[in-house]
């Protein structure tokens, strides 16, 4: 893949002018923070808004920022104050925020911040398209820019789009209260990959999908007329070694380098060795559950008062959207809240509640994350939340223990965290009473655990599953669009068959002859079918067969009377003409070690899921998965195996819960090569329909002509869209 550029909202700097300097500060925000790590490695251009207001940049001024920020390959789009009021403050964070948030309360309807919207994306989409340069690929991320990739795509449907979406999807039912839902949901349609977080997301954006477009989905696939988009779950990781190797170095760091933070920690926990640290780390923000989080800490004051005078919450809320209303509310409300629990339960040496509003340096981050003994993460929503995966990687000593909302995304991956309901003040105070006194070796126990996950599935993992998705995509539908059979193919594939001297065809039946029948028995060749195949068999330069998943008995009876050979049960067992059934075989399992790893891929992307090795099988296990999720999965994985193993000679089984990747030696592509060896076929034409013919289309030489019916990702050379073009083209060799 060539280029990827980067589009979001916020670019991964801000821009802070002192004195006429133009210093870039590293962006908050789980978005900025993850894909700060990333971006260069794609040698593209990060194109997004520097975070000041367009009419305070004279000309000169914007040219020296636009050269500040060239020089870490970001564009900037400028926005007017007016733009900033209305798309940014206004319909991202007083409408869709709100909303994809469960605040169905907090939203706002006003059309004229929706026209904003419109526009603004527009801004973005065109300073995209401006970029963009053959063969590059756009990767657009999150709620602020829905329309872009329908605005791209509009205008450059060859462009490969990849749309990621950084907060929760909610469900219909709260999608629907929205006037503009269907213009969100056709703008994201724009991309070719969308990826959640989680796959409960995912879900709700399906269910959305059929409901107000009607389009069809099948498995994670959503199929739009001549495009197929692909939507999956992504749960984002942290650059999980930066954040252990930035802990380590700290704790090895001489008293006077350290800094003021540290000593103060430092201090705090040479008054008295049993005092404990409790860290609750965001942006302050209405869906991070600040204010229950106080009272919690109040409530479990109060339950057990042998912690007052031992237990801190040091609590950093980073300013953020502070010209939005609810965000200001919310800050009187925090600050009122930090007022009342340092009140009542603190005293001249004893401060329960660390309140910082400020934005802190990365050093001063580790700090905190490594000194603290819990962190209490208890967002009411939260797409992801990567503080609760930082805390964790910053934990050196394996010790610490996470108390997590069920509402947070990280949540699915954090299993042996105490989680809890963030509505629930007595849950949350129980917690972190459990937090505080369990035992050493129990906080190893479930810290290990984390890391290991956190650290196997890490940014540059997420991104680099993200972007491999996307090359597929690529291919999908480039091949999509190329495959399909015109004349100058059809005339082509004519002129080989009659200058062949002699002909093999391989039919399969069921998809590809005729079309399916509820029961597969009702399935029986009609008419026209008889006719056209005794019309090819007249030809005796013709060898006919059909190639089947069916048993013998039907087929058989089927084409009694017909000059065709029979392969059946996907190569088990061959009929040639006037001749007895025979069976095939052969085994090895030197495949495995290629197979493997994909089969480790899916283990880490979907939770509960196991490999099993036999001695000739990989077996996938995803009985313990989440059901709807393991399914679709299922489904990929069937599909990437399908493509990836027709060289190993593998056989796909599906089971109860499970798949089955074995040594076949058996399927139709093997069956097609040894009927055709030692003969001197001049013409191979091959046609089938589902993933079994796949083996088939790879394993036939180069020079047969391969034909799918449908249009999904195939190795076959061409495509068509229904039965009865293929029996045209078979009707049309004949004449
Ligand atoms: P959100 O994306 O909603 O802000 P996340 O928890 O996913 O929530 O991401 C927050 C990111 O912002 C984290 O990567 C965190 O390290 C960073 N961050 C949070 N607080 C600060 C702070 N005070 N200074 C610098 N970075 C911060
Ligand atoms: C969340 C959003 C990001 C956003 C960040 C900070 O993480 O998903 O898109 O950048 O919050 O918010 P801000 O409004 O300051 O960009």
């Amino acid at each position: 893949m060539n280029r990827i550029h980067i589009v979001s909202n916020r670019l991964p700097f801000s821009i802070n002018l002192k004195d006429d300097q133009i210093d870039l500060i590293p962006s908050v925000g789980g978005l900025a923070t993850g894909m700060r790590s990333v971006y260069k490695e794609y040698n593209g251009k990060w194109i997004g808004w520097p975070g000041l207001p367009s009419d305070d940049i004279d000309d000169g001024l914007a040219d020296r920022i636009e050269k500040k920020l060239f020089e870490e390959d970001c564009i900037s789009v400028h926005l007017s104050k007016r733009e900033i009021e209305l798309y940014y403050d206004g319909f991202s964070n007083r409408t869709i925020w709100p909303l994809f948030h469960y605040f169905a309360q907090y939203i706002d309807y006003d059309p004229e911040l929706w026209e904003a919207f419109v526009n603004v994306n527009k801004k973005f989409a065109d300073k995209a398209l401006e970029t963009l340069e053959e063969g590059d690929t756009i990767w657009i991320h999150d709620y602020q820019l829905l329309l872009v990739p329908e605005m791209i795509k509009s205008k450059k449907p060859g462009v490969t789009i990849g749309f990621f979406l950084h907060i929760p999807f909610p469900s219909f039912e709260v999608l629907r209260i929205l006037p503009w839902r269907k213009e969100l949901i056709q703008g994201m349609l724009g991309a070719d990959l969308i990826g959640f977080h989680t796959y409960d997301y995912q879900r709700h954006f399906f269910s959305s999908v059929r409901r107000l477009m009607g389009y069809e989905i099948s498995f994670n696939q959503i199929q739009i007329e001549d495009r197929i988009i692909i939507v999956d779950a992504f749960p984002m990781g942290i650059d999980y070694d930066k954040f252990k190797k930035a802990a380590s170095d700290i704790f090895q760091k001489p008293l006077q380098e350290k800094s003021k933070l540290h000593r103060e920690l430092e201090k705090y926990f040479l008054l008295s060795p049993d005092r404990k640290l409790i860290l609750s780390i965001d942006r302050l923000d209405y869906s991070k559950g600040i204010p229950n989080r106080l009272k919690a800490f109040a409530k479990f004051l109060k339950d057990y008062p042998e912690f007052v005078g031992k237990v801190t919450l040091i609590m950093l809320a980073v300013p953020s959207r502070g010209t939005v209303e609810h965000y200001i509310n919310l800050k009187k409300e925090v600050e009122e809240l930090v007022g009342n629990v340092n009140g009542q339960f603190g005293n001249i040496n004893y401060t329960p509640v660390w309140y910082f509003y400020r934005s802190m340096p990365f050093e001063s981050l580790i700090e905190l994350y490594s000194s603290c003994d819990v962190a209490l993460v208890t967002p009411v929503r939260d797409g992801m939340n990567l503080v609760a995966k930082e805390y964790v990687a910053s934990r050196t000593n394996r010790t610490g223990v996470i108390i997590l909302s069920e509402m947070a995304g990280v949540a699915k991956e954090m299993g042996e965290a105490l989680i809890i309901n963030p509505n629930n003040i007595n849950e949350i105070a129980d917690s972190i009473k459990q937090a505080l006194t369990m035992p050493l070796d129990e906080q190893r126990e479930r810290m290990i655990f984390l890391q290991d996950r956190i650290k196997r599935y890490d940014v540059f993992k997420w991104s680099s599953e993200f972007v491999k998705s996307l090359s597929r995509m690529e291919n999908i539908q480039n091949s999509l669009h190329a495959k399909r059979i015109n004349n100058t193919i059809m005339d082509k594939i004519q002129s080989d068959y009659q200058n062949a001297k002699m002909r093999a065809l391989f039919l399969d039946y069921d998809g590809t002859l005729t079309g399916f029948k509820k029961n597969p028995s009702d399935a029986k060749p009609d008419e026209e079918l008889h006719q056209l195949l005794y019309k090819l068999e007249e030809d005796p330069l013709n060898v006919i067969t059909i190639i089947s998943g069916r048993d013998r008995a039907s087929l058989e009876t089927w084409f009694k009377g017909h000059k065709i050979n029979l392969i059946v049960e996907h190569g088990v067992w061959s009929k040639k003409l006037n001749r007895e059934w025979k069976m095939l075989s052969n085994v090895t399992d030197a495949w495995k070690s290629s197979i493997k790893p994909i089969l480790e891929t899916f283990v880490d992307r979907t939770p509960g899921t196991f490999i099993e090795e036999k001695n000739y099988s990989l077996v996938w296990h995803f009985r313990k998965a989440e059901p709807e999720q393991a399914d679709l999965r299922a489904n990929e994985l069937k599909d990437e195996l399908t493509t990836m193993i027709a060289n190993h000679n593998l056989e796909i089984l599906e089971g109860n819960k499970v798949i089955e990747v074995k040594t076949g030696g058996i399927n139709k592509g093997i069956a097609a090569l040894q009927f055709i060896k030692n003969k001197d076929f001049d013409f191979i034409l091959a046609v089938g329909d589902d993933w079994t013919d796949e083996y088939m289309f790879r394993e036939l030489p180069d020079t047969a002509h391969t034909i799918k019916v449908g249009l999904k990702h195939t190795a076959a050379k061409y495509k068509v869209e229904s039965v009865s073009i293929v029996r045209n083209i078979l009707a049309e060799l004949t004449q």
